[in-house]
């Protein structure tokens, strides 16, 4: 298939063919191959037939894929494309192929009516905006100073809890369990197979940039494991003190009293003197746990951008806080079928949105739709953003309570 009639083809990659795509990625991000253990495993959840690889006389110059995720939207898991890989080579860069892997990643989305949202990582925050994604989801980074007393005294305590430190090797077992919990609670989140699950345990000495190796600690009880923590540990000694740096891969608990725990540990390390925990949800119920959250340093970030590739079906794909009866004008410069007035109605339990001829309550862009999608933006926000212009005196209000989720979206799983 021709992309634009200047030598460009795009082609689907045969899984022969992973070695020369992965090696044209990092050719794209810079030059840094994966370790061996990467590669393979990143060779085992690539999906070849979603792939696109962009050629000329023979060579790679762009790719892009899109993994078919489970993620969390407000009303549960449903089916999301995430997309990744996106590159191109740096001799063909700024000649529009990521707009048109952009495009017809889109396109064939919407004539396979397949995921009706698609959701990325985005290396620069300022790339995706122009193709319609909204930033739907913040993380928090916190650097938190060692200290017994860093956790509020009343913080939720439970006498039955073991704690044991261990290999990361031996908790595959009870990873799953206490991440599958956190799963439906939060929009964002990704169900995580085997293949994910070891995935997240992996710790290829080569990637460690210097850190120890990764450890666990596990909270546990008479019925088995409640939370565990992933982390390693950065050497800092500073005029011959121990400062060591705690860092924090991820964190899951099936209640708050086994969330305390692990963080009040990961707090009183011995020689160390800060946990770094890069992403964090907004609204970590550690922040409300902190003695001092100002010591925290809580610093935002934009994390998950979400694209609504088709409208109605992806606002009828999730639910609402409240009930909602209203006529959305949209506008979309990419994806022409999303244009115009829907009617969106439902509530806590289920929608439908269709297309309509009434007059229009809310005048939104479809970017501002996908910032709202997840909860975690507020319609209010964007509207005095100038991203929603209220139509209809009231409207807003509603939407922008009905679209709000509590709690906010995290996408600990980069893909
Ligand atoms: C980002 C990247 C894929 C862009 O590819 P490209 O083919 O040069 O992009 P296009 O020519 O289609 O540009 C489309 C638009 O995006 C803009 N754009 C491209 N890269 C951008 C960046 N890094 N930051 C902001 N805007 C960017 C272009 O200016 C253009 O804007 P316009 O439509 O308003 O004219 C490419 O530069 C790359 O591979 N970078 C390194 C890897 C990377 O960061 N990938 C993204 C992973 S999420």
């Amino acid at each position: 298939m021709t992309l634009a009639g200047d030598g460009y083809e795009l082609c689907a990659p045969e899984p022969h063919q992973f070695d020369e795509l992965a090696a044209a990625i990092h050719r794209a991000y810079g030059g840094f191959p994966d370790p061996p253990e990467f590669h393979e495993m990143n060779q085992k959840i690539f999906e070849f037939d979603r792939a696109i690889v962009v050629r000329r006389d023979g060579r790679i110059c762009a790719t892009s894929t899109i993994y078919s995720l489970e993620m969390t939207v407000p009303g549960g898991p449903r089916p999301v494309a995430g997309v990744g890989y996106v590159s191109v080579m740096p001799d063909h860069r700024r000649r529009g192929l990521m707009r048109r892997m952009m495009t017809h990643t889109f396109t064939t989305l919407h004539e396979t009516q397949a995921e009706p949202v698609a959701a990325l990582h985005s290396t620069e925050a300022g790339i995706y905006g122009r193709f319609g994604y909204g930033m739907a989801g913040q993380v928090v980074r916190l650097t938190i100073p060692r200290g017994a007393a860093a956790l509020l005294p009343e913080r939720p305590r439970d006498p039955s809890l073991r704690l044991r430190a261990t290999r990361p090797e031996e908790i595959a077992d009870l990873v799953a369990p206490c991440y599958d919990v956190n799963v439906p609670i939060r929009p964002g989140m990704l169900r995580r197979d085997a293949l994910w699950t070891h995935r997240a345990l992996m710790d290829p000495p080569e990637a460690r940039g210097g850190c120890a190796p990764l450890q666990a600690v596990v909270v546990e009880d008479d019925d088995g494991a409640r939370g565990y923590a992933l982390y390693t540990v950065r050497s800092n000694w500073v005029d011959s003190s121990p400062r060591n740096i705690v860092l924090v891969r991820e964190i899951y608990a099936r209640d708050p009293a086994a969330y305390a725990e692990i963080w009040a540990t990961l707090l009183d390390l011995d020689l160390t003197a800060t946990v770094l925990a890069e992403t964090r949800p907004v609204d970590d119920p550690v922040l409300a746990m902190l003695a001092d959250v100002r010591t925290a340093v809580p610093t935002l970030r934009d994390q998950l951008h979400v694209r609504l590739v088709d409208v109605d079906r992806a606002l009828a794909a999730r639910t609402y806080g409240c009930d909602v009866d209203l006529v959305l004008e949209v506008e979309d410069d990419l994806c022409p079928w999303n244009r115009g007035r829907w009617r969106l109605s439902g509530g806590v339990s289920a929608a439908e949105c269709h297309r309509t001829h009434d007059q229009a309550d809310l005048s939104v862009s479809i970017r501002a739709l996908g910032a709202a999608y997840l909860g975690g933006v507020s319609l209010k926000q964007l509207a005095a953003a100038g991203a929603v212009t209220e139509l209809r005196p009231g409207a807003l209000a509603v939407a922008a309570a009905a679209f709000r989720h509590d709690p906010a979206p995290f996408c600990p799983t980069i893909f």
